[in-house]
């Protein structure tokens, strides 16, 4: 069975493809590449993965015909990143997304999940919230979750499967690596400067999934039987890894056993939201592998052994800048397509 995964050389999608190639599917890959192709390079020879570089908002939707599943992970990823281009933000994440579940459903394809967050709860404190409870997204790049579930969802019927997994803030060790993310960030501070970096005022509730975890629960979600993830939302984390930030920091300040001191930084945090992952449990049996100490203790290794580096690829948001200030100075100096 062929699975496309788009944004599949991702922090999330450089994991997932691994691991459905490990599981023996086949593989294709839509990405844009803004992170580099090197992310795929433990896979790149795999004669069951089939690498597609183009666009969710124009791609040739004839790479659809022989798909089983889409896995639908394309994303301008994080809140900061969807607010450099808002308008662009909804184009890729909201209508890139929306056209990517369309065009699957005409295609005949039959599964289609789509990775959404939990940040479309925004700020509710004190109740646990599932997949139930009101939504309250206070970015564009929340707020474009919550619409593009809201359009896909009901694409769902007996011939196509759609599901919304609304994943946990992701840890862990991925060949695209993000230290955007509070768990890898926090860990990247003690090892660089001794420093946790806290946000303010540390309080904020966030709920969290190890990288391969959350990979699996797609996989997982792909394997049962649709009459149990047809039209479903699902939250993808475990109840006991919902944790506030500043307990976060210092679990991380005992787990590596180092002199480490916190730094504070921003403004008080609007975004707290304590999640309830009952659903995915009882349902279709999920329960995460890992804990955020197993990914505190593995980022810090890796970091040691230099099998992982600091760049500003690994910033989302710093990236993304910077591609968009590099592209302004060419086209300033670009004649005939060249430099010189
Ligand atoms: N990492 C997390 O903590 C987290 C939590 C909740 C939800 N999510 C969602 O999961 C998905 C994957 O997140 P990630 O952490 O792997 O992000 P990522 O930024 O590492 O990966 C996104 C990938 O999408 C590609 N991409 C972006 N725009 C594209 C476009 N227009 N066409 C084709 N490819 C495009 C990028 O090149 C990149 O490889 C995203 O939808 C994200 O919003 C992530």
């Amino acid at each position: 069975m062929k699975v496309l995964v788009t944004g599949g050389a991702g922090y999330i999608g450089s994991v997932m493809i691994q691991l459905l190639l490990e599981k023996g599917y086949k593989v294709k890959c839509l990405d844009r590449f803004f992170f580099g192709k090197e992310t795929l390079k433990n896979v790149i020879s795999n004669p069951n993965l089939e690498i597609i570089k183009d666009d969710v908002r124009w791609f040739n939707p004839e790479i659809l015909k022989d798909v089983h599943a889409v896995f639908d992970l394309a994303a301008l990823s994080n809140d900061p990143s969807g607010e450099l281009d808002p308008a662009k933000t909804y184009d890729i994440n909201y209508l890139g997304r929306l056209r990517v579940a369309k065009l699957s459903k005409e295609y005949g394809v039959e599964r289609y999940v789509l990775a959404s967050s939990c940040s479309v709860y925004g700020f509710r404190e004190k109740i646990l919230l599932d997949e139930r409870s009101p939504l309250n997204p206070l970015t564009t790049y929340a707020k474009c979750n919550m619409l593009a579930e809201r359009d896909i969802l009901p694409l769902a019927d007996e011939k196509f499967t759609v599901t919304v997994l609304r994943q946990a803030t992701v840890y862990g060790l991925s060949p695209r690596m993000r230290f955007d993310l509070a768990i890898n960030g926090m860990v990247l501070g003690a090892f660089k400067h001794g420093k946790i970096p806290v946000m303010r005022d540390g309080t904020q509730w966030r709920p969290f999934v190890h990288v391969k975890d959350t990979s699996r629960a797609f996989i997982t979600v792909m394997e049962s039987p649709k009459e149990k993830v047809n039209g479903q939302i699902f939250n993808v984390g475990s109840d006991e890894q919902n944790l506030q930030i500043f307990q976060l920091a210092k679990m991380i300040k005992d787990t590596l056993e180092i002199p480490v001191e916190i730094e504070w930084y921003g403004s008080p945090d609007k975004r707290s939201y304590r999640v309830s992952f009952n659903k995915i449990k009882s349902m279709l049996d999920f329960k995460p592998k890992y804990t955020p100490k197993d990914g505190i203790m593995e980022v810090y290794e890796a970091l040691k052994n230099g099998k992982v580096e600091d760049t500003i690829k690994t910033r989302t948001v710093e990236w993304y800048k910077h591609l968009l200030e590099t592209h302004k100075l060419l086209k300033e100096v670009l004649m005939r397509d060249v430099i010189l």
